[in-house]
């Protein structure tokens, strides 16, 4: 036989025993390392950890790898501890959650559930030498009902009024809110980008700044912005206070600087004396920023319809939004969306579960999010995950502004967070349910009604 048709016979032949002896190997290798606390008492989850230790530990579980030989081959190392890192990033199997002694979050709990569902792991690339990590119909079985018995409690937080504990600093904040003067040439104030007649934002792809000057992401509205567990889409800024340093200093949005907005405020006897009366201080960069973040404290809007489920009157949702919001919940949308803000709690990687960016193309700077504060490559992609109360009224939607409809942003989420796809219905009862967060602001219900 000519020898090229040898080796080219030999390959598959190679492959095949390699297949075999990896798997054997790996089988004979398998036993549970965490045995589960209390086991008795706790059998489903005993059933659930070994499957996930004998078949996803090699790559999920923490320092519980147990790599078969071709792990080792010099390229495929590198790719493999990179998938590897990956794989651990997003779902990380500790000792501790092993053996029961920690929960899994909610997320890991709909991540898991995904995965058995669609019968997706281990990954396309390592099926054919990971044929023994494959989950059985009784493991799926196994892991969904235990998935399904779990009791996820206190997802949801309704809004309280606060007291508005100082009357005058509010009030001086609201005219710094508004006032044009923080603008370098006194055309633009915070209301322009965070209109409250048109739900906090400014219903644009991206905001127009200083001198016609368009931005390149989109706004988030400024209700209920005091609930955020830090400022804008990357978190960049930690409180409200430092998030209002921002825009002065943007020169596509205020253009401007302290030294040049104090000098235009100190010529203004009115607020010189109330600096002067509530600080007991001169005008400064650090008392304006104060006196607007505690404004926008102010900026809350209770009593949506959901707010008032949350507090006991089960008729405030209609059928179609209690559908909507048994579907939020069950399809996982608020294992992100969840707490006062229905998000604003956690940064989560926009498209998990497919490539959000490469679909979408062009990727700019402001794609890397969370990245471009901590400049650690595991962030690229991450963002704050935004609240959804008003979300009725702060189209366009995401942080690109690329997505103008409800329906399209829930169907995308759903498809590249959550890796599912949502029929119509499913999506417009959804959207009926996201509609129900619409709150007040001073006892009237917010609209975005754009002057016309
Ligand atoms: C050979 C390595 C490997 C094995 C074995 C493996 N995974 Fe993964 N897993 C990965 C990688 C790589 C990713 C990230 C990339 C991806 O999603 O394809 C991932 C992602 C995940 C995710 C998050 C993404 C999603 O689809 O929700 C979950 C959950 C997950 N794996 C669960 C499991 C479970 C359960 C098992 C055991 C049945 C398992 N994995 C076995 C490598 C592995
Ligand atoms: C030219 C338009 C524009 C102006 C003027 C403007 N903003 Fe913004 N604002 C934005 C954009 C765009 C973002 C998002 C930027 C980012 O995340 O990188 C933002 C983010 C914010 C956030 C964060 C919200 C969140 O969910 O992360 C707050 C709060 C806020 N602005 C308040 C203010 C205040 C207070 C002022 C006035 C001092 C102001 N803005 C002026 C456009 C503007
Ligand atoms: C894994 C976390 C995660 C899950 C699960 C998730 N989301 Fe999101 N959601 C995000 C993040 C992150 C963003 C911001 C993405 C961006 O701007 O690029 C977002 C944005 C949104 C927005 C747009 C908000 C705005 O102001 O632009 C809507 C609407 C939304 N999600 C609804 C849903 C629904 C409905 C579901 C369930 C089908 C869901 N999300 C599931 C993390 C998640």
């Amino acid at each position: 036989m000519h020898k090229f048709i040898k080796i080219i016979l030999f390959v598959p032949v190679i492959g095949l025993t390699a297949f075999l002896i990896t798997g054997i190997i790996n089988i004979c290798q398998k036993k549970t390392i965490y045995p589960v606390i209390n086991s008795q008492v706790n059998s489903s989850f005993a059933k659930v950890s070994t499957i996930l230790q004998n078949k996803c530990a090699d790559c999920h579980g923490q320092n519980m790898a147990n790599y078969p030989f071709y792990f080792k081959l010099p390229i495929a190392s590198t790719i493999i501890k990179k998938d590897i890192e990956h794989a651990q990033d997003i779902f990380l199997l500790t000792k501790e959650k092993l053996e029961g002694s920690e929960h899994f979050t909610h997320l890991q709990l709909v991540d898991l559930k995904g995965v058995a569902q669609r019968d997706s792991m281990p990954p396309f690339k390592y099926k054919v030498l990971h044929w023994n990590a494959f989950l059985s119909n009784l493991d799926r079985k196994t892991i969904i009902d235990w998935i399904d018995n779990q009791k996820i409690n206190n997802e949801f937080i309704a809004i309280t009024q606060n007291n508005q504990s100082n009357p005058d600093k509010i009030s001086l904040g609201k005219d710094l809110f508004f006032d044009q003067r923080l603008s370098a040439n006194d055309t633009i104030s915070c209301a322009s980008c965070h209109s409250l007649t048109t739900g906090g934002v400014d219903n644009a792809k991206y905001s127009t700044g200083i001198n016609g000057q368009l931005g390149s992401i989109n706004a988030p509205t400024v209700f209920n912005a005091a609930f955020n567990f830090a400022q804008f889409w990357d978190g960049r800024a930690a409180n409200l206070k430092d998030q209002a340093n921002g825009p002065v200093n943007n020169p596509k949005e205020m253009g401007s600087n302290w030294k040049e907005v104090i000098a235009k405020l100190v010529k203004d006897k009115t607020y010189t004396g109330n600096f002067a009366k509530i600080y007991n201080s001169p005008i400064s960069s650090n008392n304006i920023t104060d006196a607007i973040a505690s404004y926008e404290e102010t900026l809350i809007t209770p009593n949506s319809k959901f707010d008032q489920f949350l507090n006991g009157n089960k008729s405030a949702l209609n059928n179609e939004e209690l559908a909507g919001y048994n579907l939020f919940v069950s399809e996982g949308c608020s294992a992100c969306h969840n707490g006062i803000n229905l998000g604003s709690n956690s940064y989560q990687k926009m498209g998990r579960n497919h490539n959000y960016f490469k679909w979408r193309g062009n990727i700019t700077a402001n794609d890397f999010g969370r990245y471009n504060v901590t400049k650690a490559e595991k962030d690229k992609f991450w963002f704050k995950v935004p609240t959804l109360r008003n979300i009725e009224l702060t189209y366009p939607y995401f942080h690109d502004g690329s997505i103008q409809s409800l329906g399209q942003a829930v169907k995308l989420m759903a498809k590249f967070e959550l890796g599912k796809e949502l029929n119509n219905q499913q999506v417009n009862l959804i959207v009926q349910f996201l509609k129900t967060l619409t709150g007040q602001y001073h006892n009237v219900s917010l609209t975005n009604k754009h002057p016309s």
